[in-house]
């Protein structure tokens, strides 16, 4: 790992060298709101990441069964190597990229990021990966294009889960370009700095930290850059329940339950709900990029 930096600081991670060199790296690539409001975000707070255990064992992986445990047990028959990502549409350079390729031009990191499922439940995750904004100047982003759209492996032979039509595969999704270019948005490839396992979306995930789980799309095999709006997976199978933005609010409820607090996977059965945080403890980061927008409205 060539440098790590992360939101929020577990104790071990408190060292004020640490954090100013961190916290420096970040600035250098970054300019005038951005680089105040990420500072003001790399504050000391001290969370817990969730144990490695907890972080594989129970997953949301809907193309090995829609059970928690199901991606743990049947995700070991995904093959993951070789591996290639299709970029293209609205950028200079398309092509197959190759995996290994791509990690070579990379910088990896750890990031230890909340994470709030859309089922109100969350964990604390220390992911290793890098910014997408990196791949994406890697292919060169053209004039013009507004959003990212992304798919998932869809392979029916390895994805036992995928024999079910509850969701159209492949998994898509989908964020605008400048969240996407937003650099607390990952790529993750490890946690705990191990490879990702195949059930957390190996080799490759997305990890937008301010939005809710299910836009961290999985093992993805194709990046497109387009000027309409990609549609998204759980959009199109529900989409008075699942907006497109899907920024973690607690002030706007699911139809069905609310979001006002989420029970952290982790804390025993009787531990006490935690509130849910405005764009997941985010805000300070990315409330600039919804300015002005209605939040209930672009659910
Ligand atoms: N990506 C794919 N391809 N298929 C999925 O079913 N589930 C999403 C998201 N990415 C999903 C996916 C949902 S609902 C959540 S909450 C997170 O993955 C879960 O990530 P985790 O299992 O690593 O905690």
């Amino acid at each position: 790992m060539a440098h790590r930096w992360s939101n929020d600081l577990t104790p071990a991670d408190v060292t004020p060298r640490g954090a100013w060199m961190n916290r420096r790296q970040l600035m250098a690539g970054m300019t005038g709101a951005g680089l105040v409001a990420l500072a003001g975000g790399a504050r000391a707070e001290t969370l817990e990441p969730n144990t490695w255990e907890e972080i594989t064992s129970y997953n949301n992986f809907y193309e090995f069964g829609t059970g928690k445990d199901d991606p743990a047990a049947y995700a070991h028959l995904l093959k993951t190597e070789p591996w290639s990502v299709k970029i293209d549409g609205m950028v200079d350079r398309p092509g197959d990229y190759d995996f290994q390729d791509i990690l070579s031009e990379m910088t990896i990191e750890e990031r230890i990021y909340r994470f709030r499922c859309v089922e109100a439940w969350s964990m604390v995750i220390p992911w290793n990966g890098f910014e997408l904004a990196d791949l994406l100047a890697m292919a060169g982003v053209q004039e013009g294009a507004k959003y990212v759209a992304f798919e998932t492996l869809y392979r029916p032979e390895e994805m036992p889960g995928t024999r079910y039509p509850v969701l159209e595969w492949p998994y898509r999704e989908g964020l605008r370009l400048d969240e996407a270019m937003h650099p607390l948005t990952l790529m993750a490839t490890g946690l705990y700095g191990k490879p990702l396992p195949n059930q957390n979306g190996a080799p490759l995930r997305l990890v937008v930290p301010w939005k809710y789980g299910f836009k961290s799309i999985k093992s993805i095999v194709r990046i497109t850059l387009t000027d309409k709006e990609p549609p998204t997976s759980w959009n199109m199978a529900i989409p008075n329940e699942y907006g497109f933005y899907s920024n973690v609010n607690p002030e706007v409820n699911h139809p069905r339950w609310s979001q006002a607090s989420e029970r952290r996977i982790g804390g025993g059965l009787f531990a006490k709900r935690q509130p849910t945080l405005m764009f997941n403890g985010y805000e300070k980061e990315v409330a600039d990029l919804y300015e002005g927008m209605d939040l209930e409205k672009y659910f």
